[in-house]
């Protein structure tokens, strides 16, 4: 969380998310605000009761997990309310994405360019996700994967592993992190070879090194190329 979304939160006088996370943060809310919490999937009922709530000139902040911006509420809350011709002012608070907090974990795995490819093929059909795996890879990007599996959705993650390893060393380092920054986080560092003989479930990020990154002291590092000599 930043200090912005902090501070909006603490001022909000309705909250909009989804139960797990409006859970995460009910210790920042004023006593008498008015929660709405709903499920996995009713992200655009959140969003049109958000914005039918601000219409009537409530204060409403509506939560994401990380940043509402990447996979999050962003979207979903302004291209509603275009399409609504609502005119209330809509700000966006960034957060501290999951691929930046599980990074910070691992050591510095995302130093230089890298991408972000969700694995979740429930808006995104999988030939499209194939397609921006199998361009990052040949692009030596680090990779960061959203949404890898669930109990229900395993394929996708058995598949980009075999992208993955058609194009990268089965030595390249990958990072996995559990809950970063919730009760019960996990970091594990392992390769390429080995990912899959880990826990990795909804609530997990993983990153896949590129042929500049390294297992440095227990930290997973890429080298931008700075000639840094041992003095
Ligand atoms: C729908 S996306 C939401 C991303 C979120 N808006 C963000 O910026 O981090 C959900 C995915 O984000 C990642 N994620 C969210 N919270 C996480 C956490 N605390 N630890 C690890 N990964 C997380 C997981 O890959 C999860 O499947």
């Amino acid at each position: 969380m930043t200090l912005k979304a902090k501070e909006e939160l603490e001022q909000a006088d309705v909250i909009v998310g989804y139960a797990t996370y409006v859970d995460l943060i009910r210790s920042l809310l004023r006593p008498n605000v008015e929660v709405i919490a709903g499920g996995m999937g009713e992200e655009v009922e959140r969003a049109k009761v958000a914005i039918e709530r601000a219409m009537k000139g409530k204060h409403v902040a509506v939560v994401s997990s990380g940043d509402a911006g990447v996979y999050g509420m962003a979207g979903p809350v302004l291209e509603l309310a275009s399409l609504m011709r609502v005119d209330v002012p809509i700000e966006v608070v960034p957060g501290v994405t999951a691929a930046v907090a599980a990074a910070a974990k691992l050591g510095a795995p995302i130093m230089g360019d890298f991408a972000v490819i969700s694995l979740s093929d429930i808006l995104t059909p999988w030939s499209d996700i194939e397609k921006r795996l199998k361009a990052a890879v040949e692009a030596d990007f680090v990779i960061v994967l959203y949404n890898p599996q669930s109990g229900s959705r395993r394929t996708p993650l058995v598949m980009a592993h075999k992208i993955l390893l058609e194009g990268r060393a089965a030595s390249t380092p990958v990072g996995i992190v559990r809950k970063v920054s919730r009760t019960g986080e996990h970091v594990t560092i392992t390769t390429l070879g080995e990912m899959l003989n880990h826990e990795i479930d909804m609530t997990t990020t993983i990153i896949i090194g590129n042929s500049k990154t390294r297992i440095v002291n227990g930290k997973i590092i890429t080298s931008r190329g700075y000639n840094i000599v041992n003095e």
